[in-house]
């Protein structure tokens, strides 16, 4: 059996329903593990052991985000010669978004055999022009999700798999439309995180899930330490809606995420 070890950040879940979802197609032929790069593992163990890796993963702005782009930095001496799926999330458009990561994965040496975008519901739950939806309003919108899923495996498990987003002009479209503009304000972005202290009740609950750390209780309200990855967790799981990011202010309704929806 081949070896497959599957790496992922999701904000909101969709990335990672949808790489579930994958592994239980290709396991009749990979061995896979699937790895939470925000936790702790062995995973320079996990890519020596593996001969194909894969890399799942939100689209922002047409760009990675800056945890996956951290990890393949960080592990980027080990992908020599490793076999690459990618795997990359959008709500409805990014362009080049598998190959924005793929490039610079193709530097360290990897070989990118299959790519696929996947149009998943939207989590920027603050962005009016945006609108949120759970429950029943997006279950079509997973089965799509789902059945690129099965065509996507299929072709890998046949060798002939696609690399979506590969072409020159994809590239351009990615990054003339939004990746140059977003790298441009991605620290200022950052930066908006606001927490309206008169509606936090100091529950506690962005603290623990934030995947990076960056939440604080002192004087139990909580408050941003300056290193939000931009994911958008905190804004739709706060039971008193009261962390904005990019909106100017807070949710209406929160994303409430694929599991819990399907
Ligand atoms: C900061 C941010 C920027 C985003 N930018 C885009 C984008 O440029 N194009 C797009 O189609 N979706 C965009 N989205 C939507 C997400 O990529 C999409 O909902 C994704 O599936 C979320 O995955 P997750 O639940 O695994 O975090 C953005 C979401 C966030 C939080
Ligand atoms: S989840 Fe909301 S209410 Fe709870 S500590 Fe965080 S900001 Fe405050
Ligand atoms: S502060 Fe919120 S949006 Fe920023 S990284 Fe943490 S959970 Fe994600």
């Amino acid at each position: 059996m081949r070896k497959l070890a599957a790496f992922y950040f999701s904000g909101t879940g969709n990335t990672r329903f949808i790489t579930e979802y994958l592994l239980k197609k290709l396991r009749p032929v990979y061995d896979a593990t699937l790895f939470d790069i925000t936790t702790k593992a062995d995973f320079e163990g996990a890519i020596r052991g593996s001969d194909t890796l894969l890399f799942a993963f939100p689209i922002y702005g047409s760009a990675p985000p800056i945890p996956m782009r951290n990890f393949v930095h960080g592990y980027g001496q080990l992908l020599q010669d490793k076999k690459i799926i990618l795997v990359e999330t959008q709500y409805f458009f990014s362009g080049d978004g598998a190959a924005s990561l793929g490039r610079t994965i193709k530097k360290y040496g990897g070989r990118i055999i299959a790519a696929e975008m996947f149009d998943m519901p939207n989590n920027l739950a603050d962005v009016k022009i945006f609108p949120i939806k759970n429950g029943s309003e997006i279950s079509s919108k997973l089965a799509r999700a789902k059945r690129r899923a099965d065509k996507f495996a299929e072709k890998i498990l046949e060798n002939r798999a696609h690399c979506r987003g590969f072409s020159r002009i994809s590239h351009g479209i990615g990054y003339y439309s939004q990746r140059k503009f977003w790298w441009k304000g991605e620290a200022e972005k950052r930066a908006k995180l606001r927490i309206d202290p008169a509606a936090c009740v100091g529950c506690g609950l962005c603290v623990k899930s934030c995947p990076v750390e960056n939440l604080a209780l002192p004087d139990k309200k909580a408050s941003p330490k300056g290193h939000c990855v931009l994911c958008y967790r905190c804004v739709n799981l706060c039971p008193k809606k009261a962390i904005t990011l990019f909106g100017k202010s807070p949710p209406k309704t929160q994303y409430m995420g694929p599991v819990s929806n399907s």
